[in-house]
């Protein structure tokens, strides 16, 4: 029990939006203060640590503030993006160009109030007179249209992002979780005020984080399948900190759908390249041992990218398939061996115990989410 004896897990209270961790929703992130601790402990100056599901940038970040390098990799467009600029630090120059940015969309904003309605068509996405009303869709595009004109790169990915968090607020979807749509009444000019609020929002957050960025270090974020790391070195990696998905529990693809149409992010390779997802063992119905299967093959992956000796830490939980509860602690526990990881440790929780530290919707028919610590021989 190597961890449990040096570490406290319980995050219970701790504030897990601080910096740029709270930018845009994300389902299923971990604490910030699982990596944060675990880079403390295991990690140099220097070193690279990987996140192989790296979702919504949480070791990323975390990596950047200690001067660690980092290297995420997700199957979700739109997780890439949210990371890439929640874990790039912004220069003044980036700044102002944001501020500059937000007078434009305000000169709109008066425009509007005097009178002068949008006449702009809206960006033709799929299902947009179901999901978006008409001012708003027009609202939308025209702020897409003025991220367009824009150079710098990393401007542009922040203002998308931005725009990005308030698409559900905007849209008929009833809430991030809810897809059925309702009639919202928004008002004109509505969308484009909510979003310069959130961008000097976000931007406060993104200096805040910046300021405290003091060593050089690279972050290089995958759109990839962590089952095929092939453009990762073999024993190049020092440390692993990540969270798989929870088999039957999501379907990431899904979850930010109208995000990915109006940003023109894919949502075909997450579809077909998930693993673990609902639709994979709830609506295609596979057997569990497909899980098993592309489980072995991330493992695999892991193991060829660390260097000997490296340790992975990995957040998973327990899983219903087809009505058995996957014991997912075994299941490693049967397969590390033999693709050449010791198992150092396991602390596992439950749900009830643990609420606030992983994921609160999970806390059922007596699955568990555990912190496996393993280490390649
Ligand atoms: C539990 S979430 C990770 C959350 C992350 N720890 C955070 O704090 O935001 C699991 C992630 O695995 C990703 N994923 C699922 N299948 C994948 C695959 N084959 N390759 C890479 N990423 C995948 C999902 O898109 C999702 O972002």
């Amino acid at each position: 029990m190597i961890l449990a004896e040096k570490t406290n897990f319980d995050f219970n209270g701790d504030d897990r939006s601080y910096l740029t961790h709270s930018l845009h929703p994300y389902p299923a992130k971990f604490p910030p203060q699982l990596p944060q601790k675990l880079l403390t402990l295991y990690a140099k100056q220097g070193q690279i640590v990987l996140d192989p599901f790296c979702g919504s940038g949480t070791t990323l970040i975390e990596a950047k503030l200690q001067g660690i390098n980092a290297v995420g990799v997700d199957v979700n467009g739109l997780a890439c993006l949210l990371s890439k600029v929640k874990a790039t630090a912004f220069q003044n120059i980036d700044y102002q160009e944001v501020i500059f940015f937000i007078e434009k969309i305000k000169n709109i904003i008066l425009d509007i109030e005097l009178g002068n309605i949008l006449t702009i068509k809206p960006k033709e996405i799929e299902s947009l007179n179901h999901w978006f009303q008409h001012n708003v869709a027009q609202e939308i595009t025209t702020i897409l249209n003025e991220i367009d004109k824009l150079e710098n790169q990393t401007v542009k990915d922040f203002l998308k992002i931005v725009l990005s968090s308030i698409i559900v607020r905007v849209s008929n979807q009833e809430s991030d979780t809810r897809f059925a749509a309702i009639d919202k009444k928004i008002a004109n000019s509505f969308t484009l005020n909510l979003f310069v609020n959130k961008t000097k929002e976000y931007l406060t957050r993104l200096m805040e984080f910046s300021e405290k960025i003091t060593a050089r270090t690279t972050t290089e974020i995958f759109n990839a399948d962590s089952r095929k790391l092939d453009f990762i070195k073999p024993s190049s990696i020092d440390l692993i900190i990540t969270s798989p998905p929870y088999a039957n529990t999501y379907d990431y693809y899904l979850y930010h759908k109208f995000r990915k149409r109006w940003l023109d992010l894919d949502v075909k390779f997450a579809q077909y390249n998930e693993i673990g997802s609902r639709r994979e063992f709830s609506s295609l119905k596979k057997a569990p041992e497909k899980w098993n299967k592309d489980l072995i093959l991330c493992f695999l992956e892991m193991n060829r990218v660390l260097k000997p000796n490296g340790l992975a830490f990995i957040v998973i939980g327990d899983s219903v398939i087809k009505k058995n509860l996957i014991k997912i602690d075994e299941v490693i526990r049967g397969f590390s061996k033999e693709i050449g990881f010791d198992i150092l440790d396991i602390v596992s929780s439950d749900l009830a115990k643990h609420s606030r530290l992983f994921n609160p919707s999970f806390a059922q028919k007596g699955k568990q989410e555990h912190l496996i610590t393993l280490k390649k021989y």
